[in-house]
């Protein structure tokens, strides 16, 4: 048996699409331009590379992209005064300060100070609690991401068995309320869980979001499984070049699950996605227009 592959590039293209097209609608009926701010503090070239990508697809949606750099040894008085100034600005419906930050700033403070009607990381504890309340809230993109790929293969995720590996704020625990929001039933595995291989063997649905190089196998799945990957580490290749790989082994999921998104070309692709429609939203929701329809 071989697996499904899902298709995040195409998934993500599409969702695109109709992001762009929703943009296209307001401006021509409201005059609304949805923006968005990233500010990026330091220079780690794994989130430079994110940022590029963010402004690049911003921009490509119809939306206006407002880059902020910063030095890493930026004053935490200094950054919390440019998220005031950008909570301030009417130009600006979305917040996004790329993850991690460097070491002397406070992650917490600064990501409280944002406007949570802006908060389009769904970071902000007052989106995490509506989350975790079951109320309409703005969402974390890559959890949104997982679902709407799960989506693709289930239209209903009703009673189903699901497994998050992995507890972070950006991914397992926002992840683990939007699941229950589908009405699947949800185990949280972390580090500390006993017989991860067994627990993971019962899910219909795998998600596995801990950073650890191909630690979910084959044999701790059941046939038929869908299996999203969240993970993304880079590895040395035997050509001397490197590779990017998944939470999951890749090749050992194929012969036994249902369906796997790749890596890369599967979750990766479908967070920056997720957060144009997270902005589009805000926009709307800031100007008092309908949700759009998404
Ligand atoms: N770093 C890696 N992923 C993310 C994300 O989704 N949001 C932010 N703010 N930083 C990140």
């Amino acid at each position: 048996m071989t697996a499904k592959i899902i298709d995040g590039k195409l998934i993500a293209a599409d969702l695109r699409a109709r992001v762009a097209d929703e943009v296209a609608r307001v401006k021509r009926d409201h005059g609304l331009t949805p923006g968005l701010a990233v500010v990026l503090v330091g220079n780690d070239p794994a989130s430079e590379v994110y940022v590029r990508n963010k402004h690049k697809q911003t921009q490509a949606a119809g939306m206006a992209s407002f880059e902020h750099v910063l030095p890493a040894d930026v004053a935490q008085a200094d950054l919390l005064a440019l998220v005031a100034k950008l909570n301030a600005d009417p130009a600006v419906h979305g917040i996004l300060v790329q993850l991690p930050l460097p070491k002397g700033l406070d992650t917490e403070t600064i990501i409280a100070s944002i406007d949570p009607a802006k908060d389009v990381d769904g970071l902000h504890p007052h989106n995490a609690g509506r989350l975790a309340g079951g109320l309409p809230a703005l969402s974390p993109c890559t959890p949104l991401g997982c679902i709407i790929l799960t989506k693709s293969v289930h239209s209903s995720l009703e009673g189903m068995d699901a497994i998050v590996i992995g507890r972070s704020n950006l991914v397992g625990r926002p992840l683990v309320q939007l699941l229950l929001n589908e009405n699947a039933t949800v185990t949280i595995a972390h580090s500390r869980s006993r017989n991860l291989p067994e627990l993971c063997r019962r899910a219909d649905l795998v998600y596995a979001a801990v950073g650890k190089a191909e630690m979910v196998r084959g044999d701790w799945l059941k046939p038929g499984a869908t299996v999203i990957d969240v993970g993304i580490t880079r590895l040395p290749a035997a050509d001397g070049k490197t590779r990017l790989v998944g939470d999951v082994a890749f090749d050992e999921a194929m012969k036994v699950a249902g369906a796997v998104t790749p890596v890369p070309g599967g979750v990766g692709q479908m967070t920056v996605a997720c957060l144009l429609v997270n902005t589009l939203r805000a926009a709307c929701a800031i100007e008092g227009l309908p949700a759009p329809g998404m």
